[in-house]
């Protein structure tokens, strides 16, 4: 038999109010919203406004209310919320993936101790159902890789930008269609792709990964010059959360990337994401859907909606059965680096270099560099340095090149 469900709404913005929208055009789920909560009582609303309330405890001391659907736009609220929810037996679900990434360990604790169910479809790639794949059908698959498009602000920039559209102008379009985080920096520095990609590593290889573990090197600094060697060498531009085993290792970082014509990310544009997830048995799969937006994220929080009804809880699988592999930054891989300034490019150390270009107003440097090292030149922070990484397979210990390994710093000439 399926659970009542009485819905307590957190949120009523881009998703909230689209979820609104398609639980009551849904027919087949049979689910009330009984309380929505939002902040600002002088916001016109789009249903009647004594649907309304603007305290938080009408939905959590309701004790008809059992599924807490939070939407909001807080990452901090949203942890205390979620928390006390969770606390007093009420499922949840969320789309907030800063909150889940950070907390994640401390809420499914709180979850199995209090007999609740903890879902978060919505969090990662919007409409595609990768988390619940992760948890059915690949429960029984080794994984060795996941790899994609998570964030559809920066795709939907990196796709404007191909088309001549500079970058601030792209912003605000992809803000104005609803596709962007309150704070611009989350999505364009590669943090909301690193926080989904730290639920992904938990789901896919079991790891338990806090987000400052992973690095992200997000698109702000990708230039016209960039985008003119993609256009020249016949790559695209594409913010890449990717996770890789290697041997007993799982590697996993957010970048921009270069791809080739044939991979499978090339001509996926505009807000939608795409993920390949490789394993031993089924080979390559890929995964292809609107990664943002009211409907499309509505439409995963609906689904976890319907999988409540059955009572459905994550398993994690993974965590017990891959528990002897261990998440490292210590590999290696070819970048792309530009700047204006020689000085800057020359910096970074190279292990290998592999191509060299200097004009008047700028300077590329390719080869090999080692990603942990990256780490200490902040690279987010520096508006003179672009880092895109070039489609080569990354190389796991220094043994991999022929040679002895040094470290190259002065290339080109100042
Ligand atoms: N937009 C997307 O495409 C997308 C995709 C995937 C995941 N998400 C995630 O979904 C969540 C919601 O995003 P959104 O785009 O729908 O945000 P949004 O459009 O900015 O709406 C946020 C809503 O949260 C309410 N709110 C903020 N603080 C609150 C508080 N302390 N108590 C009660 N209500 C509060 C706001 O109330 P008022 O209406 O009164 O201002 C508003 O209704 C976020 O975690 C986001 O990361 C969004």
């Amino acid at each position: 038999m399926s659970k009542e469900l009485n819905i307590g709404l957190v949120g009523f913005g881009c998703v909230g109010s689209g979820l609104y929208e398609v639980l009551n055009k849904s027919k087949l789920i049979d689910a009330t919203i009984k309380k929505i909560v939002v902040q600002d009582p002088y916001k016109e609303r789009s249903i009647s406004k004594t649907n309304f309330s603007f305290d938080i405890n009408d939905i959590l001391a309701d004790d008809e209310i059992n599924t807490v659907v939070e939407l909001i736009n807080d990452s901090d609220e949203a942890y205390k919320i979620v928390k006390k929810a969770l606390e007093s037996g009420k499922d949840v679900v969320s789309a907030n993936k800063k909150l889940i990434a950070e907390h994640l360990d401390e809420l499914i604790f709180i979850a199995a101790k209090n007999n609740a169910s903890f879902l978060y479809e919505g969090a990662v790639a919007g409409s595609i159902p990768i988390i619940r794949n992760l948890e059915e059908y690949y429960n029984n698959d080794s994984l060795t890789s996941i790899e994609g498009i998570v964030n559809g602000t920066t795709n939907y920039i990196l796709t404007k930008s191909n088309d001549g559209v500079d970058y601030d102008t792209a912003l605000k379009e992809a803000q104005k269609l609803g596709f962007a985080e309150l704070d611009p920096t989350l999505d364009v520095d590669g943090f909301d792709s690193k926080y989904k990609l730290v639920l992904l590593l938990k789901h896919a290889f079991g790891l338990n990964v806090a987000p400052e573990e992973v690095q992200n090197i997000g698109i702000r600094n990708v230039t016209k010059y960039e985008i003119a060697y993609a256009n020249e060498k016949g790559y695209r531009i594409k913010l890449f959360s990717k996770a890789e085993k290697i041997g007993d290792n799982v590697v996993g970082f957010v970048a921009p990337h270069f791809v080739k014509k044939d991979h499978f990310a090339f001509g996926v544009d505009n807000e939608f994401n795409a993920l390949v997830v490789e394993a031993l048995f089924s080979d390559k799969q890929l995964f292809i859907g609107k990664g943002a937006g009211s409907y499309p994220t509505a439409s995963a929080v609906l689904s976890d909606i319907s999988a409540l009804k059955f009572e459905y809880k994550y398993e994690y699988r993974k965590t017990s059965e891959d528990s002897q592999l261990s998440f490292t930054n210590d590999f290696f891989l070819k970048v792309y680096i530009g700047s204006p300034f020689v000085e800057a490019i020359n910096q970074i150390p190279f292990y290998r270099v592999d191509e060299l270009f200097q004009s008047d107003d700028y300077a590329y440097q390719t080869g090999w560099v080692k990603f942990s090292e990256l780490e200490d030149y902040n690279l987010n922070h520096r508006k003179e340095i672009s880092l895109v990484i070039l489609p080569e397979p990354f190389k796991g210990s220094e043994s991999l090149f022929s040679g002895k390994l040094e470290r190259h710093r002065v290339a080109l000439e100042v």
